[in-house]
């Protein structure tokens, strides 16, 4: 019996050219490519060279044109501000061709970069688009990231213009953006030359002239425009994520390849078309928003579902359920943690029972590893197909993955399934030979990437081909760790780097660590990554104080949480730090992170033999006992 998805898979690698070249007729192009693959430059690979397109142009005026422009394309939902509404093509054209309007007039063009500093609102969305329209390159930062971490993305991407809202609302309350905004520029060398900042009604946020302005003043003065045909190859955006310093990695995609992968994988992957309404639960500042709750779904004329609030609190864990009832959501995607956190509230599922959701064909989790508990847990109550899939910023959209609208699905717990057509997938030793079924290794990417990945870091190259180039020529690194069984299903068990997942959030330890150690009391510091129920990681601090300080535990523990809550954000959850007398090393002075990670988790390990002081475990163990971890977890799980 013929496979139609390996018969797919086998196709986009033996002629990529015929492959990607086919699929790039779902999408309109002012001037078609002249290569489908361009290789001239190796490795930076770059797809559709010569191609010309406009990104905005295809989310959102062809289906105007095509007569879609009453379809609806965005319905906002907000329980945190009782807000719910729609927004058709036809408004979404209006709202992006002014906002592009307004940028022009102060000057923003191709080329330009402008960071995006909002909440979970549609303007966030006319903001992607409006920059796509005029060929300029946004960069989105997460609203949970604090005024720090926006200067360094500022400092990074130089924008013309920020875009920015007065306040975000979470459960526990308004969360003020614009102080933060200003931080951020007090302490920023690059200094934009104009901010917009909308005004919600939470949160009156002070203007500073001549840089800011009000959004809706500004915007409802400014002429519609058009969009700007731009290469392929050229920028659409920069989206910073963590590397395994505290200094964030640019992830740069393009135009043209990304449009191209995107709206294949709609079909292919997620099953939806023109007309169909598709939610992803995530957030804008991360890629699945880029690309899953932005990009990919108006690429193709669906309806895309955008949902300020939280999976359980907002106001009860029935609310996925009943606003998948309610928009008729064909396919919903969020991240494990969010089941997680609804399975603790609802074990029996009683409100899922409560909802009518013969509209859902499939839930898809992806963002961390999904534990086979919590796929069964939803595929029992929700009895539809529960897709894990695998994927990351840099990649864009899913490396590994059931393909719903291809075939007949095989699910098995654990695994996010066998590579996507487009991307070959190998599991390296560290001489970079393949290893055999069953067997761990690094997962690695030959290359070429496919269309829609990442084609460098934003100015930097160098910093590209170090991270993820050099370990394995002729290979890209995903920094995973895992294996391929006998039928091609992958399992991702771990990263290789100093990178944790919180509640499928991407966090470095390198960064907190960073942080720590701007502590007056701190000589040296290690963060690692520990289990947890809900977020599956959380991040866990041990410190080593300089001699002669006198702080109480209590006292240090609470100014420790304040400054990484300060310099790196509440997304961090930073809340478990302590001190030791001494951090276990290696005779060459490297922290042995995952011997401590293992004690923490109650894991087999043997210390290296390199170890240079074998007591300094005695004194993790301690201080982890102390902190609920270690041998207290298993006292608490005996
Ligand atoms: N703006 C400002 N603050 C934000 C924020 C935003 N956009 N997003 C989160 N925060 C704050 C929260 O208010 C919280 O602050 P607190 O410490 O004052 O309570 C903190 O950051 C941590 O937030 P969160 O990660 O949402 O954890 P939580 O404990 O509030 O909720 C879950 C737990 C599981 C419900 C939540 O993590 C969740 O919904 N996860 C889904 C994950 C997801 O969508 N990941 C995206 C990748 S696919
Ligand atoms: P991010 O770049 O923030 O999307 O994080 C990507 C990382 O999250 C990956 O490199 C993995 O470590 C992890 N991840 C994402 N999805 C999965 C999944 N389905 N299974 C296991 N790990 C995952």
């Amino acid at each position: 019996m013929t496979d139609p998805g390996l018969a797919l898979y086998k196709m986009s690698l033996d002629d990529k050219n015929a492959f990607w070249g086919e699929c790039a007729k779902l999408i309109d192009w002012y001037q078609p490519w002249e290569t489908v693959l361009d290789e001239s430059n190796k490795p930076f690979y770059r797809w559709f060279s010569q191609g010309k397109l406009n990104t905005c142009f295809n989310a959102v005026d062809r289906h105007v044109n095509n007569g879609r422009g009453e379809q609806l394309a965005i319905r906002y939902f907000s329980p945190v501000t009782d807000t719910e509404y729609a927004v058709t093509y036809a408004e979404l054209q209006a709202q992006v061709s002014r906002l592009a309007g307004y940028m022009q007039s102060i000057g923003v063009t191709k080329g330009d970069r402008v960071v995006i500093y909002m909440p979970m609102i549609p303007e966030t969305v006319y903001a992607m688009l409006a920059c796509a329209r005029l060929g300029a390159i946004h960069s989105v930062v997460f609203g949970g990231f604090a005024a720090n971490e926006l200067a360094t993305r500022i400092n990074d991407a130089k924008p013309k213009l920020v875009l920015s809202a007065s306040c975000g609302v979470e459960p526990s309350g308004v969360v003020p953006y614009k102080p933060l905004l200003d931080k951020a520029l007090q302490q920023s060398e690059h200094q934009p030359s104009n901010c917009l900042i909308l005004q919600r009604s939470q949160y009156q946020a002070e203007l500073q002239q001549p840089r800011d302005h009000d959004w809706q003043q500004s915007v409802c003065q400014a002429p519609a425009v058009d969009c700007v045909a731009v290469e392929a190859t050229d920028p659409l955006y920069i989206l910073y994520t963590s590397g395994t310093t505290g200094q964030p990695k640019g992830v740069v995609r393009d135009n043209g390849g990304h449009a191209v992968a995107l709206a294949w994988s709609m079909k292919h992957i997620y099953d939806i078309q023109a007309g169909d309404t598709f939610w992803a639960a995530s957030d804008v500042g991360w890629v699945v928003g880029h690309s899953y709750i932005v990009y990919a779904p108006l690429l193709v004329g669906a309806t895309t579902v955008l949902y300020e609030g939280k999976p359980v609190g907002t106001p009860d864990p029935g609310v996925f359920w009943k606003t998948i009832e309610r928009y008729q959501v064909k396919s919903f995607f969020t991240a494990p943690t969010a089941i997680r956190a609804i399975k603790r509230e609802d074990p029996n599922g009683e409100f899922v029972a409560k909802a009518d959701l013969t509209c859902l064909n499939s839930l898809f989790l992806a963002g961390e590893r999904c534990d086979p508990d919590t796929l069964n847990w939803a595929s029992e109550k929700l009895g539809k197909p529960v897709i894990d899939h695998w994927w990351q910023t840099e990649t864009g959209w899913p490396v590994a993955a059931n393909l719903m609208g291809v075939e007949q699905i095989t699910i098995k717990p654990g695994s996010p399934a066998r590579a996507v057509p487009g991307y070959q997938v190998e599991v390296l030793d560290e001489f970079g030979e393949q290893v055999s079924a069953g067997q761990s290794g690094n997962v690695a990417i030959k290359l070429p990437l496919p269309p829609g990945t990442l084609t460098t870091l934003w100015q930097n190259d160098k910093r590209y081909v170090d991270s993820y180039l050099s370990m394995y020529p002729g290979y890209y690194l995903t920094g995973d760790a895992g294996y391929m069984d006998e039928d091609g299903y992958l399992y991702i068990m771990s990263r290789i780097d100093d990178i944790i997942n919180v509640a499928g959030h991407r966090l470095s330890t390198g960064r907190f660590e960073e942080v720590l150690c701007q502590h007056a009391a701190v000589a040296e510091a290690a963060v690692i990554g520990v289990d947890d129920n809900l977020k599956g990681q959380v991040p866990l601090g041990l410190v080593v104080l300089k001699n002669g300080v006198d702080i109480s535990e209590d006292q240090l523990h609470k100014e420790l949480v304040a400054l990484v809550r300060q310099e790196i954000g509440p997304v961090a959850a930073f809340k478990l730090v302590s001190a030791v007398q001494k951090l276990p090393k290696t005779r060459s002075g490297k922290i042995l992170r995952g011997t401590m990670r293992k004690i923490a988790d109650n894991k087999d390990f043997t210390p290296p033999a390199t170890i240079e002081d074998p007591q300094t475990l005695d004194l993790v163990r301690s201080a982890l006992t102390r902190m609920g971890y270690a041998d207290a977890l298993l006292k608490q799980h005996a």
